[in-house]
């Protein structure tokens, strides 16, 4: 009991902890504006958990480096950095994407969704925060957010899936930790709570 107790206050810590480091995002971009010589032409106005954010992008620049190194969105996870493991998963107008492997410039006209941006404004869990939460899905957590927004993908755009389809939904999401079935057990309690 005590001990279920405790993994359900870390885990809460795991889906919340990415909620605070939001609002620091505005030194780069400070900064960036008061630079004389800013290159103006680098500077996106990009969509992201509902607000506009102004952002100075390279070329070359993933939106998972845009969104983690100059927005301060560190909920998203880098792993692998090349497709492969899902850890960097965002939200594009509701489909699940790796960000790792999208340039931040080709998403101006996208609405950009993250894990800090699930919260409701009072505090509300999201469905799939509470079910993984309830659930007790996570091990480690470094996949967590991944997990998030993949889930969140799927109940978007189908609230009521069965275990297979929130398997086939999931699979590009990999856990080194083994914890598939408990966040597929997140995933239909997520459902649950949707109906
Ligand atoms: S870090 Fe993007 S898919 Fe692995
Ligand atoms: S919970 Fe540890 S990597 Fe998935």
């Amino acid at each position: 009991m005590s001990l279920q107790l405790t993994r359900r206050r870390f885990i809460k810590g795991v889906i919340f902890s990415s909620a605070a480091v939001a609002s620091g995002a505005g030194v780069y971009l400070a900064s960036a504006q008061s630079r004389p010589n800013t290159v103006v032409e680098r500077l996106l106005s990009l969509n992201i958990n509902g607000r506009s954010r102004l952002v100075d992008v390279a070329p070359t620049e993933t939106l998972a480096f845009t969104l983690r190194n100059k927005l301060g969105l560190t909920g998203l996870k880098v792993a692998c950095n090349r497709g492969e493991c899902g850890a960097c998963t965002v939200l594009l107008d509701d489909v699940a994407n790796y960000s790792c492997s999208v340039l931040t410039h080709t998403v101006k006209q996208y609405d950009i969704n993250t894990v800090e941006g699930l919260r409701a404004a009072d505090g509300t869990l999201s469905a799939v925060q509470q079910g993984f939460i309830e659930e007790l899905s996570p091990q480690c957590g470094f996949c967590t957010p991944g997990q998030v927004m993949s889930a969140t993908a799927l109940l978007r755009a189908n609230p009521s899936p069965t275990r297979e389809e929130a398997r086939q939904a999931l699979a590009g999401n990999l856990c080194r930790c083994g914890a598939y079935d408990h966040y597929l057990n997140g995933v239909m309690r997520a459902s649950e709570l949707l109906s």
